[in-house]
Formats: structure tokens, C-alpha cells, sequence
């Protein structure tokens, strides 16, 4: 089917387009009473799990917010799930792990087959949410890096300081490498069913990538992510967002993976992303997700400052620089989008 609204497609090949595109990065979450409303009735794995749930919630920021993309509702660790680390979803916690990785034979253990098939709960949200959408706006899908999924894998949960999981690259760097890479298979296979399923971009949330040092991060993290990118390039051309927050350190080297859209956080301009890129890659955010709780002047100014940031011309995609906040008001997300859609035209012409 044809996408009416397909100016961030248009964005991510930086193509011409009239305005700026804009979605928000967790926007079908909590911050929306319609996606409370549903997980009152629903705990969290039951939502992701079942197709009609997660088309519905899919599609609420589409209408309520007005944004210019749908992104799937899911989670990065369905696939620590499929490849045998069942987990729970705790109240105020978060994830937690019943297993954890720590020596060979526990990698040994994990399955990078069948993803597909163990996965089939997502390709069906993803094509009920497609067939929902009838073309309005484009469908994004998601994986999680294989560093970020090996950091939840080894810690069995969030984390302050990555201890477990940067020990266990310092201490086994080849159990590491080993276990990147069966991760990697995954994600590649699961990103893969979900194309043939109808996503039309994809966005690798490397949430952790900032947490190594440098030298690690294009070690541990990079290379892996731009092995997924170089193996989907070969069999679809659907665009990539890479999203390594944190990692300001490695755009050139993000910008020479491939893909087609960098992420970035909102402890750097665009500008200068823009010129170390060369605009050979399209620039994703980056407003302070804080910045939903300033006063709509405010609000304004910063918008129109992060526009201008990125200046004229082609390829920017704004977004926050990280996960909107479970406590914002819904209708301070939809001024920002009516903002950036209003004050993004001059950029365009
Ligand atoms: O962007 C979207 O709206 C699509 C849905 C989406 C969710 N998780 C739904 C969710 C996406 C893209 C994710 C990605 C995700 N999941 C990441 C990377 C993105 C980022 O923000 O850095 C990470 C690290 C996870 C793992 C995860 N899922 C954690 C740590 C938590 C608990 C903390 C939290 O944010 O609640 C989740 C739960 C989660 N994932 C919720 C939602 C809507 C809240 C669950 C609830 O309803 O209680």
C-alpha cells in the first residue's frame, strides 16, 4: 500500500520534503491515559504478546499526537526471550533476568535459531498495525543492539555502573565476541521477519553504547551493529536509524556503517553532527526529553533553536535525544509536534 504521509521516509534517504518529520522515541507508552487505560487490564508482556494490544497501542500516538511515524510496540528484550533468558517486567523496577550469562556453556545454551518463528507474536503486530495504519504514516520496527542486549543478559536487569557486563568484556573478551555474535544472528534473523512483515525502517536502540569508552565502544558495540545493517542491506533496502546514546565520540564512524540515519542525544548539536558526517548519513533528534516540562515558550524557543541547529536543507528527522518521560502531559507532546511542523517549513524551501 502507498504512504500518504511518507515524508520521513523521504527524510531518512534525505530526500526533498515540504517539512521536517517528527516522532518521539517510547512515544506509545505511558505517558498516554489510552495506553494506561489498556495496561490496567494487561500486564506488560501480555500487551507485548498479544497482537491487538500492541497494534492498538501502536497506533494511539498516530492519532492523539499527530506524529509522522508509528513505531512498534514491543521490547528490545523479546529477543534475550527467544534465545532462552525468560524475563519479567516488575513494577518501578524494571526487567529482571531469572538467568544470567557468565561462562561459555551458558552461551552454549542460548539458541540463535528459529527466531522468527519464536518471535511470530511481533511479525503479526507488525502486520495487523500495517494493515490498521491503511498508509497513513510509515511503520518503524526495532531491535536492541547486541551490546545493550548483552548488558541486560549479564546483569539480569538495569544497572548503574555496568559492572557485571564491562567486567565480562575486560575479564572474557572471547566469550564476549561469542556472544555478541549469536545475538547479532538473532536480531538480524528477527529484523529480517519483520521487514517481510511490513515494517518500513528500522532503529537499533543502543541505549548503553555510551557507557564504553571509545576504544571499546568500536569494539564491542559498532562493529556488531553495523554487521545487522551491512546483512539486512543485502536483502532489502529499508533504512536504519543507528541510536548509540551517549557515543558523540563516533559519528564519523556510525556515519561509515551504512546506515541511514544517526541518532543522537541532546548533549550534542546537530550542526556539528551535520559537519562530522559530512551529510552523508540523515540526523535524528535532539531535544532534551526535559524540556516537555519547561513552559510552551520555552517549549518553542527550543524547538526552534534545535531546527536551526540543523539549519537548510534535506535529512533531519527531529525526535527527543532519548525516551519521552512517563509523567509528561500528552498535550505537551502534541504542541511539540504542531511546533516542529509549523517552524520546520522555512528549512525546506
Ligand atoms: O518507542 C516506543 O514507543 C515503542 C515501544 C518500546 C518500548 N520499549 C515499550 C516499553 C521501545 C522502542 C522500547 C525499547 C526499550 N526497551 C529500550 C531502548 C530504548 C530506550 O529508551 O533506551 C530499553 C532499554 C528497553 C528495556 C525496558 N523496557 C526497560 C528498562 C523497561 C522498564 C523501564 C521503563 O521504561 O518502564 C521497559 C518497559 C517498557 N517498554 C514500557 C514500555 C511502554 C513500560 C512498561 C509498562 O507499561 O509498565
Amino acid at each position: 500500500m502507498k504512504i500518504k504521509n511518507d515524508i520521513f521516509l523521504k527524510a531518512c534517504r534525505r530526500e526533498k520534503t515540504e517539512r521536517t518529520p517528527v516522532w518521539i522515541m517510547r512515544q506509545a507508552g505511558r505517558y498516554l491515559p489510552e495506553y494506561r487505560k489498556i495496561r490496567e487490564k494487561y500486564d506488560f508482556l501480555t500487551m507485548v504478546k498479544t497482537p491487538e494490544l500492541a497494534a492498538e497501542v501502536t497506533l494511539q500516538p498516530v492519532d492523539i499526537i499527530g506524529v509522522d511515524a508509528a513505531i512498534i510496540f514491543s521490547d528490545i528484550l523479546v529477543i534475550p526471550e527467544a534465545m532462552g533468558l525468560p524475563y519479567k517486567m516488575e513494577e518501578k523496577i524494571g526487567p529482571l533476568f531469572e538467568k544470567t550469562i557468565s561462562t561459555r556453556e551458558d552461551i552454549d545454551a542460548l539458541s540463535a535459531e528459529g527466531i522468527a518463528e519464536k518471535l511470530s507474536y511481533v511479525t503479526s503486530a507488525v502486520a495487523l498495525a500495517k494493515k490498521e495504519l491503511a498508509g497513513r504514516v510509515p511503520l518503524i520496527g526495532f531491535a536492541g543492539s547486541p551490546w545493550t542486549l548483552l548488558t541486560y543478559m549479564v546483569e539480569g536487569g538495569g544497572t548503574k555502573n555496568f559492572k557485571k557486563a564491562k567486567s565480562f568484556i575486560f575479564n572474557a573478551p572471547e566469550e564476549a565476541h561469542l556472544l555478541l555474535l549469536k545475538i547479532t544472528e538473532a536480531v538480524i534473523q528477527y529484523l529480517s521477519a519483520k521487514i517481510e512483515a511490513g515494517i518500513d525502517a528500522y532503529q537499533i536502540f543502543d541505549s548503553w553504547g555510551g557507557v564504553l569508552s571509545k576504544r571499546h565502544y568500536l569494539e564491542f558495540s559498532l562493529p556488531y551493529i553495523e554487521k545487522i545493517i551491512m546483512t539486512i542491506k543485502k536483502q532489502f533496502d529499508t533504512p536504519s536509524i543507528i541510536f548509540s546514546k551517549g557515543a558523540n565520540h563516533s559519528f564519523k564512524e556510525m556515519s561509515e556503517t551504512g546506515a541511514s540515519v544517526i541518532g543522537v542525544d541532546w548533549t550534542t548539536t546537530l550542526a556539528e553532527v551535520r559537519k562530522i558526517t559530512g551529510g552523508e548519513t540523515a540526523v535524528q533528534g535532539n531535544l532534551d526529553p526535559i524540556t516537555l516540562f519547561a513552559n510552551d515558550k520555552v517549549l518553542e524557543k527550543e524547538v526552534e533553536k534545535t531546527l536551526a541547529d540543523y539549519g537548510n536543507g534535506e535529512g533531519h528527522i527531529f525526535n527527543l535525544g532519548h525516551g519521552i518521560l512517563p509523567d509528561v502531559e500528552p498535550s505537551k507532546a502534541r504542541l511539540l509536534v504542531e511546533l516542529v511542523k509549523e517552524k520546520s517549513k522555512k528549512y525546506h524551501r
